[in-house]
């Protein structure tokens, strides 16, 4: 059995990528699943909530030694156990990525494929691998979407009409053209969603309407904005281990998107 490859995308920042990565983590392992997180952007906000401080020395090595021509590191050699039992972290730290991003975006034949490549000699020793992608359409995100399965495009409804989902869906359909005829949209999450008010509201059923137009799988509920979310996040801890009811039931929200997405590509 072959890892469920997964790239959490979405060409703007701040719309909860990284959080959305994190805590799918936290449901794959609390499924009692092998998972591999790979930190494919070069601000390395998932390396530092999904690997112990103590745990990253001086001039790291990452997936930027993976990915670049000027290094011959091997994924296994980078690869570092993550926060809880059974994750791993192919980690980023330093400014070493956003160099090999540049490097890609001259390299010749091939550089859409590094990442799939890479994977290939890890993927057997896991069940899902979750690649963190960096705010861009850039060869980072094309390797992640190369490498993977599924995309999962998170937005926020407020957001939703303005950013640019129609490129980010036309990227997602190159890459299935040309380079990986696997690769699906998982699912569609709207995060931070606040139920509670008015605009909210309007917001979710226009999102509805756009998915059900464009056919698209929408992960539903929303995920909402929540406190506890972010809480979790930042002390390195799954909302199952958060204190509060809150916590478990936002657990239990991610696990059901996790199931969906599972369902839906098998
Ligand atoms: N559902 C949510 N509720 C509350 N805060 C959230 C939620 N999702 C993300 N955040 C917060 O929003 C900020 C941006 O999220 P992040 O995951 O870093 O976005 P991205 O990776 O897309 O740049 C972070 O501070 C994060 O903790
Ligand atoms: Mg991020």
């Amino acid at each position: 059995m072959t890892a469920l490859v997964l790239a959490v995308c979405n060409q703007k920042g701040g719309v909860g990528k990284t959080t959305t990565t994190f805590h799918l983590a936290r449901a794959a392992i609390t499924d009692g699943l092998r998972v591999l997180v790979v930190d494919a952007d070069p601000q390395g906000d998932l390396t530092s909530v999904t690997v112990g401080e103590d745990s990253l020395i001086e001039g790291q090595v990452g997936l930027a030694d993976v990915l670049s021509d000027r290094s011959d590191e091997h994924i296994r050699d980078v690869i570092v156990p993550g926060i809880w039992p059974g994750l791993d972290v192919v980690p980023t730290t330093g400014d070493a990525l956003e160099g090999v991003n540049n490097e890609l975006v001259i390299a010749g034949a091939g550089r859409e494929q590094r990442l799939h490549t890479a994977l290939a000699d890890v993927i057997d020793d896991y069940d899902v691998v979750l690649i963190d992608c960096p705010p861009a359409l850039n060869p980072l995100t094309i390797n992640a979407l190369t490498a993977a399965r599924g995309a999962v495009v998170v937005t926020e409804s407020r957001l939703f009409a303005t950013n640019g989902l129609s490129r980010l869906l036309h990227t997602i359909d190159t890459v299935q053209t040309s380079y990986n005829q696997d690769l699906a949209i998982a699912g569609i999450l709207i995060n931070e969603h606040k139920q509670r008010t008015i605009s909210g509201r309007t917001w979710k059923k226009e999102v509805d309407a756009v998915m059900a137009d464009r056919q698209l799988p929408i992960l539903d509920p929303p995920i909402p904005d929540r406190v506890a979310i972010t809480d979790a996040e930042e002390a390195s801890c799954g909302l199952d281990e958060w204190a509060g009811r809150d916590g478990q039931d936002l657990a239990d929200l991610y696990t059901a998107h996790l199931h969906t997405i599972q369902g839906g590509l098998s």
